[in-house]
C-alpha cells in the first residue's frame, strides 16, 4: 500500500497547521538570493494544499508572515507583499477546482491595500467552497491575537454583554481570530528550527509537534505524508492514562 492510502485508513488531523521556514537558507545554499527561496516556497504551497484537499483534511492553516517579520529589510518585505498578490492571482484557479475556502488571520488591517484588496477578493470568490478551509497567517501574531481578544472581551464585559465570571474557554475561542476553526491537531515546523516563533499559542496547546529539517522549499506532498504517519502513531492522551483510552 502507498503512503497515501495508508494514512486513509487512519483518522486523519481535522487541523493541520505549518510554519513554512527555511526559504532564505535554501536560496543561500543555491547561491541565490532570499527571494529565489520564496519564489521557490510557493511552489511547496501548492503541493501542500493539493494534497491535504485530496486527503480530505478539513482545515490548513499556513504561517506566511509574521508580526515580527514586519522587522526584515524593507526589500525583502516588499518582495514578500509581492509575491503574494501574485500567488494569490495565480491560484485562485486552484482553490475554486479544488472547492477550497480562503481564509485568513492576523492583523490584516496592516497589510498594504494590494495584498489587502486581493485578499478579500479571493476571500469572497471561495466563500460558499466546502471541501476545505485554507487559513493564511499574514501578520499575524499570537499574542497580538491575544491582546486583541482581550481588548474585545473587556468591551463587552464594560457593556454588560458578557459577564466576568462567566468567561470561559469557548468565549476566548470566539473572540480569537481563529473562532471558526477547530484545534490544532498537528503543527509542523520545516527547516530544522524546533520553536513557535508566536504561532497559535492557544490553539496548539494539545497539538503534536513534528519538526523536519527538510527546508520549505524542498517540501512536498511526500513529506507531508511522513509527517501524517508519524502524527497516526502517536497516542493523544488529553491527560488520562493510556488504560482509559482503550
Ligand atoms: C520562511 O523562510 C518564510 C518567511 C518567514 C516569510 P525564512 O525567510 O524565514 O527562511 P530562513 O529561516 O531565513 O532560512
Ligand atoms: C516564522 O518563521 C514565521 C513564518 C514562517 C512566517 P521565522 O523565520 O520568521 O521565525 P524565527 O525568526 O526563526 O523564529
Ligand atoms: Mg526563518
Amino acid at each position: 500500500m502507498d503512503l497515501k492510502n495508508s494514512i486513509l485508513t487512519k483518522s486523519l488531523p481535522k487541523h493541520i497547521a505549518i510554519i513554512m521556514d527555511g526559504n532564505g537558507r535554501w536560496a543561500k545554499q543555491q547561491g541565490m538570493l532570499r527571494a529565489f527561496g520564496h519564489e521557490n516556497g510557493t511552489k511547496s504551497v501548492k503541493q501542500t494544499v493539493e494534497a491535504c484537499a485530496e486527503l480530505g483534511i478539513e482545515n490548513l492553516t499556513l504561517y506566511a508572515f509574521s508580526t515580527e517579520n514586519w522587522n526584515r529589510p524593507k526589500l525583502e518585505v516588499k518582495t514578500l507583499m509581492k509575491l503574494l498578490v501574485s500567488s494569490l492571482k495565480k491560484e485562485i484557479k486552484t482553490l475554486q477546482d479544488n472547492n477550497i475556502k480562503l481564509s485568513a488571520i492576523g492583523s490584516l488591517n496592516t497589510l498594504p491595500e494590494k495584498v489587502h484588496k486581493e485578499l478579500f477578493e479571493v476571500i469572497e470568490r471561495t466563500k460558499q467552497n466546502t471541501r476545505m478551509t485554507l487559513t493564511l497567517a499574514l501578520s499575524y501574531g499570537s499574542r497580538e491575537e491575544i491582546i486583541n481578544t482581550v481588548k474585545e472581551i473587556s468591551i463587552k464585559v464594560k457593556n454588560n454583554i458578557i459577564s466576568a465570571e462567566n468567561i470561559d474557554e469557548s468565549i476566548i475561542n470566539e473572540h480569537l481570530y481563529t473562532q471558526n476553526l477547530p484545534d490544532v491537531d498537528l503543527l509542523i515546523r520545516t527547516s530544522g528550527e524546533q520553536r513557535i516563533s508566536n504561532f497559535l499559542l492557544w490553539q496548539i496547546a494539545y497539538a503534536e509537534l513534528y519538526f523536519t529539517s527538510v527546508l520549505w522549499p524542498d517540501f512536498t506532498k511526500q513529506h507531508l505524508y511522513e509527517a501524517i504517519i508519524e502524527y497516526q502513531k502517536r497516542e493523544r492522551r488529553f491527560g488520562k492514562t493510556s488504560e482509559q483510552l482503550s
